[in-house]
């Protein structure tokens, strides 16, 4: 039997509840100091900004609109710069409008940054030739060198952690607030375009006709062109440590109560969504709309629990189900879950994680995943919801703009023997450039089979 839910909730009233995946700090005033100034600090987003979400991942629910969330695995504080995130947006806003354009889909687009500093680790230490060192828990935390001093947990973290996430989240906000996401002007988002590129003559080829349908839209109406002048872009992040997420957790001044203002929209991991734990504690009670993590060690049964829990009100859009069962599992684990929340649950926005599952080792030591593997992944969640009347409404994936070797596959033909030619992720292994350009095209097939030649 499930601990009975408090009656009360509270930004704190999680501390009474078991917490996976909390570092220890060997100074807790110093810890207290920095928590009190995050408390201080303003948010990062705005709860009206938090509330627009919510509304259009409920629009998502009812298949007007698709979620498109990506991003590193870990942001990493040396990142924290033009390139790096100009690129992320870049790749976004070009797989958003593949899907637009070729499926004809309304595209929610959602950044897995500007926050995404604090990881679930497998072992909470790391033992390299006879040494034993706490593990590296993201940059929030520590530092990932492996070293006693680096991987001590740091207070101060969460200070360089929020700083970081609101310059990443400045620069978001000015590239799409015009100029940059203008639609006039795809070529800005160009960044590392490659013209030889597999899919690069299937996207030049949008690109022209964007042009031709903006032209003629513009002329039957003259809002059009100052509304295609900017995008919105929300952020998300693994909401894992709690100290950090409840200091900018902040009344509304609606007074609508409790939102969490480091993020627009929080998840919580596979590894922490345990029923009596602290951090379903805690998401209950936010007025965001919630995320959740959920692979093969979860029953259908807990599942209804846990969105009961999360949305005793079965309000539309607040709940997101983000499962990750890899490419030989799903077939087996998602249709009861999908069967339960049918029969019983509130409904849900279902989204697809291609990634965790399919995580494999190489001979060399490199965590990589196989794009066959993640398309097929993809491919079965969209026939498995089909089949069962359900309706795959959002994708989550790994990735970054640039031109990284970290993932195996794709039309490039990208090899193992290629994998130590750039492979800079600072833990899960990411799509490239060129291999999320192809499942955006994968996906705009899927979501329109008959726009394939389009
Ligand atoms: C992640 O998204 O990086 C992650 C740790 O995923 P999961 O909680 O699904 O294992
Ligand atoms: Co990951």
């Amino acid at each position: 039997m499930p601990p009975p839910v408090p009656d009360v909730w509270t930004p704190n009233s999680w501390k009474a509840f078991p917490a996976e995946q909390q570092p220890t700090y060997a100074d807790p005033l110093h810890l207290e100091q920095v928590l009190d100034q995050l408390r201080r600090f303003p948010p990062l987003v705005t709860s009206w900004e938090v509330d627009q979400l919510h509304d259009q991942l409920a629009a998502a629910q009812r298949g007007e609109a698709w979620l498109l969330q990506g991003g590193d695995c870990a942001e990493r504080f040396e990142d924290c710069e033009a390139e790096s995130i100009a690129s992320k947006l870049k790749v976004l806003l070009q797989m958003s409008l593949v899907l637009v354009f070729r499926s004809r889909t309304r595209v929610i687009r959602l950044g897995r940054l500007a926050g995404q500093y604090a990881k679930p680790r497998s072992s909470p230490t790391e033992t390299v030739d006879g040494v034993t060192l706490p593990c590296y828990r993201g940059d929030l935390i520590n530092a990932s060198r492996f070293e006693p001093g680096a991987r001590r947990a740091d207070p101060l973290r969460l200070l360089r952690g929020y700083e970081r996430s609101a310059l990443t989240l400045n620069f978001v906000r000015g590239l799409s607030a015009g100029g940059f996401a203008d639609l006039h002007h795809p070529e800005n988002w160009n960044l590392l375009f490659d013209p030889h590129g597999p899919r690069s003559d299937d996207y030049q080829r949008l690109v022209g006709a964007l042009r031709e349908a903006l032209a003629f839209m513009e002329t039957i109406s003259s809002t059009a062109r100052e509304e295609l002048k900017r995008i919105d872009f929300f952020t998300s992040h693994e909401a894992l440590h709690l100290d950090y997420e409840t200091a900018l957790t902040r009344h509304s001044v609606r007074g609508v109560g409790f939102y969490n203002l480091s993020t627009h929209l929080p998840w919580i991991g596979d590894r922490t969504r345990q029923i009596d734990g602290a951090h379903l504690e805690y998401m209950r009670g936010i007025r965001n709309p919630v995320g959740v993590k959920i692979g093969p060690s979860l029953e259908p049964d807990q599942l209804l629990e846990l969105i009961d829990r999360l949305n005793p009100d079965r309000l539309p859009g607040r709940v997101t189900l983000i499962h990750r069962f890899g490419r030989g599992k799903i077939e087996h684990f998602l249709p009861p879950m999908v069967e339960a929340v049918k029969r019983h649950g509130p409904p849900v926005l279902w989204v697809c994680d291609p990634m965790h599952g399919n995580t494999v080792v190489t001979q060399t030591g490199h965590k990589t995943r196989r794009l066959d593997d993640v398309l097929d992944e993809l491919a079965l969640a969209f026939a498995i919801h089909h089949r069962l009347g359900s309706q795959l409404g959002g994708v989550h994936l790994e990735l970054t703009g640039e031109n990284v070797t970290e993932c195996v596959g794709g039309a490039a033909g990208l090899s193992e023997s290629d994998l130590h030619s750039a492979y800079h992720t600072g833990l899960d292994p990411r799509l490239n450039y060129d291999q999320a350009m192809e499942i955006a095209f994968a996906l705009a097939d899927h979501l329109r089979p008959t726009a394939a030649a389009g």
